[in-house]
């Protein structure tokens, strides 16, 4: 059967020429822009303990002898919560408010239906989300926007990177950029990456670092902003990533306390790898043809490459049949990876499609293969939904994890849009692993050799974080800790009683890593209540994977925890709106997180995807 004359076909590409077309009517909005003017645009991001709290303040002038309508557009790091927005006109304040979604969905829905306009437009990029709100000023009158948001850094590869996309879509007289990162562990190192950080911008950065705090600053002149290689007449359009990584004396790592709350960041540093037994299983139905065929195959023969000689590894691929290279896992050795490195080259797309029996097939390999004291992992690529064999998506589930019993994570990639990625979500967080999308662009090897490298080197396996004297624990179980990553958990000091508080790390009952001396550091430069954010982040970011894997009552149930906790600390979460409350007579609009692998908030260039593959398809 061919995915590609599936009923819903002709819906996407529907909704694509009127995405197209609306996004064209968002055009006047830059050829305007003459209309007003941004004379201050101001970034200012701070990292404290690995959270960092970004504020963008934009100042704005209408200079026309009319009332007109000004536009702030930002573009946010998916992983952030916007937890703040506020305008100011006339010293009058405006203050965001976040709400219920459905809540503000109503209240959003009466302003459309009375006739006015909705201008919110929110969409999903592979890092960032864009957030959109617009204002009417009066004549030579000036509005200035302040939105904040929040982030948890995530360690992967030995780094943290703080992405700040700026692009005012103007060039800004007074426009800046400054990061503060404050770290008590120390810093190891500090870099300045991303398309700003180019020679022509060179002099417009500054950089200094002390042992536990660093700042960057960046300041363009208009004529820099114009200068850049990918800025034009519209100015800056462009990230900065702040690239770093903190030292790691203590064997449990660094411990924050404040105000009854801890977090513990726990990478330990000096661990040999172990070895791993892996199974690829790799997708060859017919819609991988082209690009993505050959992309998996470039990458899978890098990361063959990429093994060391006592892992064990086996290749399956899959279309409505499934190949395997060899029936079992087989050493690294020179003689086979040569042979597999063939096999790879040789994968070229086929019919239908099995994921059922290929993920079984993965799993009884690994599991006829357990060794003592290895890593085993199971990684599925596919780029589409189950078509033959088992369909029901419920049922895949529950053989996928009595298969897996708990034994090893699954990673499930899903390349490219076409993908049903929350079956493949759901289907990696059952099993301990998780679930990466794989952007169908020219890069789309390199992203799966980075996804590979980030869990290439496992250095410990079933991990137990525990803390006698804490409650309310965010996630302590983990089933591998890899190099490069890091393991956070959060939580409540019970009575805030330090004392008898003490945080323990196990490993299978066999490594134990504590410390006699307490790493406990108590923090009164971390801003007042931002351990307790850190924990109502964490808490949030696992009960919104936590749903996922629910239904019905206890489905509800967290989603009232999300609920109450995304309310009480002003997150905008999928459950939760910012109304943005605007002047006497002007519609509130309604900011909300766009969601991963919705197919109608996805931009213009992915749609023109969609038309050309169809066309390769019928032409075949
Ligand atoms: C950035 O924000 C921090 C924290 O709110 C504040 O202390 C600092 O003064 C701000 N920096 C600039 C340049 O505005
Ligand atoms: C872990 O990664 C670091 C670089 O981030 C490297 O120096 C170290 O050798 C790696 N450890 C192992 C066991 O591969
Ligand atoms: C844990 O959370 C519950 C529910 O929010 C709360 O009643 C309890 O006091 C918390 N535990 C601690 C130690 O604060």
């Amino acid at each position: 059967m061919d995915r590609f004359f599936h009923p819903t076909f002709g819906q996407q590409v529907i909704h694509s020429i009127s995405h197209l077309i609306h996004n064209f009517c968002l055009l006047p909005l830059v050829f305007f822009q003459d209309d007003w003017n941004i004379y201050s645009f101001h970034i200012n991001s701070t990292v404290s303990s690995r959270y960092a709290t970004t504020v963008i303040t934009s100042r704005v002038a209408n200079r026309m002898a009319e009332s007109k309508e000004v536009e702030f557009h930002v573009r946010i790091p998916k992983n952030a919560f916007i937890t703040k927005f506020r305008m100011f006109i006339d010293g009058q304040v405006y203050d965001g408010n976040v709400k219920e979604k459905e809540q503000a969905q109503r209240q959003y829905t009466t302003a459309v239906s009375r006739g006015q306009s909705a201008g919110i437009v929110s969409s999903v990029g592979r890092t960032l989300e864009e957030f959109k709100t617009s204002v009417t000023v009066s004549a030579h009158n000036k509005v200035t926007f302040e939105l904040t948001y929040e982030e948890l850094m995530k360690r992967t590869l030995g780094k943290y990177e703080l992405q700040i996309h700026a692009r005012p879509m103007q060039p800004v007289k007074d426009f800046k950029i400054d990061v503060h990162v404050q770290e008590k562990a120390g810093i190891s190192f500090l870099d300045v990456k991303g398309g700003l950080s180019t020679n022509a911008l060179a002099n417009a950065i500054t950089q200094t670092q002390a042992d536990e705090q660093a700042w960057v600053h960046f300041y363009p002149t208009e004529d820099q902003q114009k200068a850049c290689d990918s800025c034009d007449e519209q100015g800056l359009n462009g990230d900065l990533v702040i690239v770093y990584d903190v030292n790691r004396n203590s064997t449990l790592g660094d411990i924050m306390v404040s105000k009854g709350y801890f977090v513990h960041h726990f990478a330990p540093a000096n661990l040999s790898r172990i070895p791993k037994n892996v199974v690829f299983i790799t997708d060859r139905s017919d819609s991988m043809y082209g690009s993505k065929i050959e992309q998996t195959r470039t990458a899978l023969i890098h990361i063959l490459g990429d093994l060391a000689e006592d892992d064990y590894f086996g290749l399956i691929t899959f279309d409505d049949k499934i190949f395997h290279w060899k029936q079992e896992l087989v050493q690294a050795n020179s003689a086979n990876l040569d042979s597999a490195k063939n096999f790879a080259r040789e994968i070229s797309d086929r019919g239908g499609f099995d994921i059922d029996r290929a993920v079984l097939e993965g799993s009884n390999m690994l599991n006829a293969h357990l060794r003592e004291g290895s890593a085993s992992l199971l990684i599925l690529l596919t780029d589409g939904d189950p078509t033959l064999g088992e369909t029901n998506v419920e049922r895949i589930h529950s053989n996928v994890r009595q298969a897996i019993a708990g034994k090893f994570p699954l990673y499930c990639l899903g390349f490219g849009f076409d993908v049903n990625f929350e079956f493949l979500e759901k289907m990696a967080l059952q099993n301990n692993g998780v679930a990466r999308r794989i952007y169908e662009e020219s890069d789309a090897a390199i992203q799966l050799k980075g996804f590979y490298e980030e869990v290439a080197t496992p250095l410990l396996t079933d991990v137990t974080m525990s803390y006698k004297g804490g409650s309310n624990l965010t996630q302590t179980v983990f089933s591998q800790y890899y190099n490069g990553s890091e393991i956070v958990v959060a939580g409540q000091i019970d009575d805030n009683n330090i004392d008898s508080f003490i945080p323990q790390a196990v490993r299978t009952e066999r490594k134990t890593f504590s410390e006699t001396n307490s790493p406990v550091e108590t923090s009164e430069t971390v801003s007042d209540n931002q351990t307790q954010r850190v924990w109502a982040y964490l808490t949030v970011k696992q009960l919104l994977q936590k749903e996922l894997l629910m239904s019905g009552s206890e489905k509800e149930e967290v989603k009232k925890n999300i609920l109450e906790l995304s309310l009480k600390y002003s997150f905008v979460t999928p459950h939760t709106s910012m109304v943005v409350t605007k002047p006497p007579g002007e519609t509130a609009d309604v900011l909300d997180k766009p969601k991963e692998g919705n197919q109608e908030t996805h931009n213009a260039y992915f749609y023109f995807f969609i038309i050309k593959e169809n066309v390769i398809n019928t032409n075949h």
